[in-house]
């Protein structure tokens, strides 16, 4: 199932959304809009804002702050990927210079703030406490994620839970938020807003796990990014943890080495070795684990075409190529 296909129950909806976004970043600062509208503009997935709809509709949500409250979603999400590329120092997003290439660190910093600042002004216009409960939440534990990890970065010795809970943070938090928020909007009950919320984290786990598999095996033209930004960082990702536990002494040896010191020069050798240990079979075994999980925790639901979708978005996050 392609993207297209199963956002097709929302696309009048994620025009909707696509019209709040640009409406809302509008600056009087030139350089605002320059950045902001340069990121927006490189397209990206909108799998938070499809997510946070197509969980609405599954629980017959029929007012108007959906839209908003995507376009809030997706605001956020683009702030993190400001400062994820400064921090990761990255040089490729979605298929074109990132904004720190081309614009610089400063600007790619300060216009995330912007970015998060106004989703906060936007759904502070919502006016729903619980709202802003779920969204002051998640940022704060996205932040502890990205730090988690930057503590975990250069350490050899991070295991598997460590990993995964930096995941849980840094990403599926976002996923979780958006599916629970449609379950708010719609004012279900108790069961099925953990149901949806459940489902957002374990597909968002599923979905960064894959992430750092197509970091290893994806193909840039596809991904939009730079192949290895995870191990010039010195990311202890699944990949690398799973050669490490299994590989031989040599590989071993060589994964720990490589990630002590970061940079790029052993990538080819970094990828023979995880190729050799099945380590990408191995993470990717994960990732369907949580997709299934993901898909399970869809039972609390009625059965909508909403829910079949969601279904698909689960089963689009471990067969992506990009
Ligand atoms: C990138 O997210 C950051 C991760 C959590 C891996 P996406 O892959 O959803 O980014 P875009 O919005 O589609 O570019
Ligand atoms: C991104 O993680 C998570 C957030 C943006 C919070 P990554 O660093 O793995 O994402 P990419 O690969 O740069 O998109
Ligand atoms: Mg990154
Ligand atoms: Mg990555």
């Amino acid at each position: 199932m392609n993207l297209p296909a199963i956002y097709s129950l929302i696309a009048e909806d994620m025009q909707a959304v696509d019209a709040v976004i640009r409406a809302r970043l509008h600056s009087d600062v030139p350089l605002v809009r320059q950045v902001a509208e340069y990121i927006i503009a490189g397209g990206g997935k909108r799998m938070r804002p499809a997510l946070l709809l197509l969980a609405a509709g599954a629980v017959s949500y029929r007012a108007s702050h959906h839209h908003e409250l995507a376009a809030v979603v997706e605001f956020i999400h683009t702030a993190t990927l400001l400062h994820d590329d400064v921090v990761d120092e990255s040089a490729l997003r979605r298929g074109r210079e990132t904004a720190n290439a081309a614009f610089g660190n400063a600007a790619s910093v300060l216009v995330g703030d912007f970015l998060y600042s106004r989703a906060f002004q936007m759904m502070v216009g919502i006016g729903n406490m619980r709202v802003m409960q779920v969204l002051a939440d998640a940022t704060n534990i996205i932040a502890e994620g990205e730090v988690l990890q930057l503590m975990n970065c250069h350490n050899a010795d991070v295991g598997v839970e460590d990993y995964l809970r930096v995941v849980r943070y840094k990403t599926a938090k976002l996923f979780e938020a958006a599916a629970r928020l449609g379950a708010i909007l719609g004012d279900s009950s108790a069961g099925v807003e953990a149901g949806l919320a459940n489902y957002g984290m374990h597909l968002g786990t599923a979905f960064q796990i894959v992430d750092d598999v197509l970091d290893y095996s994806g193909e840039t033209d596809e991904i939009g990014k730079s192949l290895g930004d995870d191990l010039a960082e010195g990311k202890p990702t699944l990949p690398l943890i799973h050669v490490m536990r299994t590989g031989q002494p040599g590989q071993a040896a060589l994964v720990r080495c490589a990630l002590e010191q970061g940079g790029r020069e052993s990538f080819a050798e970094i990828i023979e070795a995880v190729k050799a240990t099945g380590a990408l079979e191995a993470a990717m075994r994960v990732a369907r684990n949580e997709a299934d999980k993901a898909r399970i925790a869809l039972d609390a639901l009625p059965h909508t075409q909403y829910r079949e979708a969601l279904i698909q978005l689960s089963d689009f996050a471990v067969t992506r190529r990009y």
